[in-house]
């Protein structure tokens, strides 16, 4: 047995209300601060010990090599109330069936076929935009995300209206499930408040439409060619079993929830970044011209963008969406030189290993080139999380990656977008982290010329 150390202490006790608070301010600091306290440092919050890791190497260990000794924990025990066993939360044998069952469905050949749908969505989003209007980014990448994955995963030939319905009520559900989530204690979401009440009827609402959509597709046994029809197809080699409707119910629900809000704070930060940065955006543009020409993109040029992917990938390291997951250790487990005792709650916070100094020179700098330099497989194993790794890696890496370059390359072929004057982006902390709103100025790009961003800030500091 290799010989452990002590896990340092942070001092003090941070209380458990005011630590809800700190978490809906801005931990990335309090967070950062720990890494000079050790590898792993315990932090208290009111009575909950928790573990947080602070080096690449040990998100590796807790992710990849060691993750047979780990659960899911804490954070995800709450969302189990209201999404149910799918593939987030579920743990285990089931969850590794579930998986299998599911991942065909989103291999990268099959993604390759929603480029269409995406660029049909993202034209369609911006396509009543007029010159010098204002718009507000984050509130149209909401309805565009959510619009993305609920096309891809059921087939328009159901309807606007089921889709229109499934959008209504899941725009509840994940307010809700926001303040759910991080809320230190379950009792509050048991009075009978507006608040709850309005989430429970959106919750009833949710799955009664979901569970419609997949009675549909039951009784019609047609293959449609979208991504439910794949799931509800898929048979596991070893029993020939498939799925119930339940478990679909459950797994369409948690695709919904974690496909959308997540995607849609990507895209936020991934323009908030490029209009910031005037080089960067006269780079993106000018290869976007070069490679499209004015026409349609097709899945064929995205080989061919290779300065927007680095941007792309550039965006979900410094502004990461999952700024926190937690896991538990389901036995004693030797983490680096120290050692954790069964049932410890740990937290992995993804932006604090993509701002670690070692592996990133200046990994405070939006700096797109890095990644020219080095691709994501060059780094050490555990500095690059984006979608965490291992057997709970994000079963919609390409689909999330695929919407961004996409969106990115529809906008950007036409539209420069620029920081409305006055207007003060802020980053918020909820169960994902995003821009609170996002308003920018459109200009069309053929009226300018190649892009010359008038009164975008040099080298801003990270929001
Ligand atoms: C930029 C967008 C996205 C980011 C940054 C992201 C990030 C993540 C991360 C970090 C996890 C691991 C969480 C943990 O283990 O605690 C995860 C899991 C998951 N994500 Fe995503 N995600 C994105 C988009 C999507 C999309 C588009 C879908 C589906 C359409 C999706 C579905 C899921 C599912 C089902 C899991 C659970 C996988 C499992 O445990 O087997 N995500 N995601």
């Amino acid at each position: 047995m290799p010989e452990t150390v002590e896990v340092p202490t942070a001092p003090g006790r941070l209380p458990l209300v005011g630590h809800l608070f700190k978490l809906l301010g801005n931990p990335m600091p309090f967070l950062e601060s720990l890494r000079a306290q050790g590898d792993i440092v315990r932090v208290f919050f009111g009575p909950l010990e928790v573990y947080v890791i602070l080096r690449p190497q040990l998100f590796h260990e807790v992710l990849v090599r060691k993750s047979g000794a780990f659960r899911k924990g804490r954070l995800l025990d709450k969302v189990r109330s209201f999404l149910g066993n799918g593939l987030l939360t579920s743990e285990g044998e089931f969850h590794h069936r579930q998986r299998r069952l599911m991942q065909p469905a989103f291999h990268r050949r099959r993604i390759a076929e929603y480029v269409d749908l995406m660029r049909r969505n993202a034209e369609g989003a911006t396509a009543d935009w007029r010159p010098g209007q204002a718009v507000d980014l984050q509130e149209l990448f909401d309805d565009l995300s959510l619009r993305n994955v609920s096309e891809a995963l059921f087939s328009s030939e159901l309807g606007q209206a089921s889709h229109d319905e499934v959008l209504r009520w899941l725009r509840v559900v994940m307010r809700g499930a926001a303040i759910r989530t991080l809320a230190p204690t379950d009792l509050l979401q048991k009075l009978p408040t507006p608040g709850n009440r309005r989430f429970d009827e959106a919750n009833t609402r949710f799955r009664r439409v979901v569970d419609e959509v997949i009675r549909t597709y039951r009784a019609d046994d047609v293959d449609r060619g979208d991504l439910l029809s794949m799931v509800l197809a898929a048979r596991d080699e070893e029993t020939g079993r498939g799925m119930t409707d339940a478990q679909a119910r459950d797994e369409l629900q948690t695709l919904l929830l974690a496909g959308a809000e997540t995607t849609a704070s990507a895209m936020g930060s991934l323009f908030h970044e490029v209009s910031r940065h005037p080089a960067v955006a006269r780079r993106l543009h000018g290869e976007l011209d070069e490679v499209l020409g004015g026409r349609p993109l097709r899945y064929e040029d995205i080989a061919r963008l290779e300065y927007t992917r680095c941007v792309v990938d550039e965006a979900l390291r410094l502004a990461t969406p999952v700024w926190m997951t937690m896991r538990r250790t389901a036995t004693e487990v030797t983490l680096g030189e120290a050692r954790l005792p069964a049932g410890a709650e740990i937290l992995l916070s993804f932006p604090v290993v993509h701002r670690d100094p070692d592996a990133y020179p200046d990994p405070l700098a939006f700096d797109p080139d890095r990644w020219l330099r080095r691709g994501p497989r060059d780094l050490p194993p555990g500095a690059y999380l984006p979608f965490a790794a291992g057997n709970r890696k994000c079963i919609g890496d390409h689909f999330a990656w695929m919407e961004l370059l996409v969106t990115m390359a529809v906008i950007g072929s036409r539209w420069r977008l620029e920081p409305a004057p006055g207007h003060r982006p802020k980053r918020i902390y909820r169960t994902v982290t995003r821009m609170s709103r996002l308003t920018m100025t459109a200009v069309p790009r053929a009226q300018t010329g190649l892009c010359l961003p008038s009164g975008a800030v040099q080298n801003p500091p990270p929001t």
